[in-house]
């Protein structure tokens, strides 16, 4: 087992990292403070790991809640759920509530503690490489609102983050292909020897070789915990890890809820980035061909979808008319394993990158 540290002075936290970690009484047990503990999960990862999560907690005398499985559940309405459990079970400000599930459950647990009874604690057992490698470390926590994702929720860190490596051989590949976006997104921002690992190491990673991925979850996770122990509430620097999602959001929202996964989106966002990046001068073209090829390698993306057009895209990312006024700020690299935020580029490239970097354009 591998522990990292997120280092916030008071709210710092342990990051575990290995196999079979799920059941182990010992590493929950620091983190618990009172005799109450809450699993929150949904019904996909409920019956593959509640049962063994539920064991370990025996001492707490814990109760469950099983949410339906779906981004389309992440509302006001399903976390109240939540809350009617933890009341009917006269649960305390003493409750400790345990996420067990992807990124979605973690998002929703963490903003239920954020505001349960003004405040309860809570673990993070993330199930998905996604969740594992991202959303479970730094303290995001919401839910949609049908005008906008994550609109609703609050800034509140874990106790610790439990990260059982052994629940990834459940995972469907397009999840886990998925989750390697956002891995491969923390190499391009800032941790050049990590991308040229990943170059290395892709197919073994794409085999689930449980030793390449602890390493990837392990060196994801620590690039993470340094951004955010650095600009906790994203003053500044903490925006460089959302590399590719401006992009991606346009793609996601433009093709409707649910046919890319996040990290597909990502994926192309990240490809499309590089591309304008290119385009300024700030990428070599046989940079940009190596970032591309290590995404398709992953089996994602590396285009938006034929069906948006460049015009919808450029509306969708809110260019329209905030780049009259100089307001779109977008992550770009600017060599590789380097990154910027940066609202100083030409409107035109950015065009030419929506325009040609479409399936088929
Ligand atoms: N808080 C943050 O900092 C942050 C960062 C990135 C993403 N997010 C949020 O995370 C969510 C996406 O997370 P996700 O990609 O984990 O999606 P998800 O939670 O929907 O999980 C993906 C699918 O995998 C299933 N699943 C989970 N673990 C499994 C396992 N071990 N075996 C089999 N199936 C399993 C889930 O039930 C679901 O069907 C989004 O809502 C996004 O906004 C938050
Ligand atoms: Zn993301």
């Amino acid at each position: 087992m591998k522990t990292l540290q997120v280092d916030l002075g008071q709210r710092s936290y342990p990051i575990h990292i290995g196999r079979g970690l799920l059941r182990q009484t010992e590493l929950l047990k620091p983190c618990i403070a009172g005799s109450r503990v809450a699993v929150v999960t949904n019904t996909t990862v409920g019956p593959l790991y509640l049962d063994g999560v539920l064991k370990a907690l025996a001492a707490w005398n814990p109760i469950s809640v099983e949410l339906p499985d779906g981004e389309e559940y992440k509302t006001l309405d399903v976390l109240n759920r939540i809350f009617t459990a933890l009341l009917e079970n006269r649960c305390d400000r003493k409750t400790t509530l345990v996420a067990l599930g992807g990124g979605v459950v973690g998002d929703m647990t963490g903003f239920a503690a954020a505001t349960y009874q003004r405040g309860v604690p809570f673990i993070q057992v993330p199930t998905t490489l996604l969740a594992q490698v991202d959303s479970s470390v730094g303290g995001k926590t919401g839910v949609n609102h049908p005008l906008g994702k994550n609109m609703i929720g609050a800034f509140h860190q874990p106790q610790c983050v439990i990260i059982d490596t052994d629940t990834l051989s459940t995972l469907p590949d397009n999840e886990l292909s998925a989750g390697l976006a956002e891995v491969i997104k923390y190499g391009l921002i800032g941790d050049l020897e990590f991308l040229n690992w990943l170059e290395q190491n892709l197919d073994k990673l794409m085999a689930r070789d449980p030793q390449a991925l602890a390493y990837a979850i392990e060196r994801s996770c620590s690039d993470k915990a340094r951004v955010v122990a650095a600009d906790e509430r994203e003053a500044g620097q903490r925006a460089l890890l959302n590399l590719g999602h401006t992009f991606g959001h346009a793609i996601e929202t433009g093709t409707g809820y649910g046919a890319w996964l996040h990290g597909e989106a990502v994926a192309a966002g990240v490809c499309m980035a590089a591309d304008l990046s290119c385009r300024m001068g700030w990428l070599k073209p046989e940079e940009l061909a190596r970032i591309e090829t290590l995404i398709r390698r992953a089996r994602l993306p590396t285009r938006a979808p034929k069906s948006l057009s460049s015009g919808q895209l450029r509306e969708l990312m809110g260019v329209d008319k905030k780049v009259e006024a100089g307001k779109l700020r977008l992550v770009l690299p600017k060599g590789l394993g380097h990154a910027v935020i940066t609202q100083d580029f030409p409107s035109t490239l950015l065009d030419e990158t929506l325009e040609q970097c479409r399936e088929f354009a």
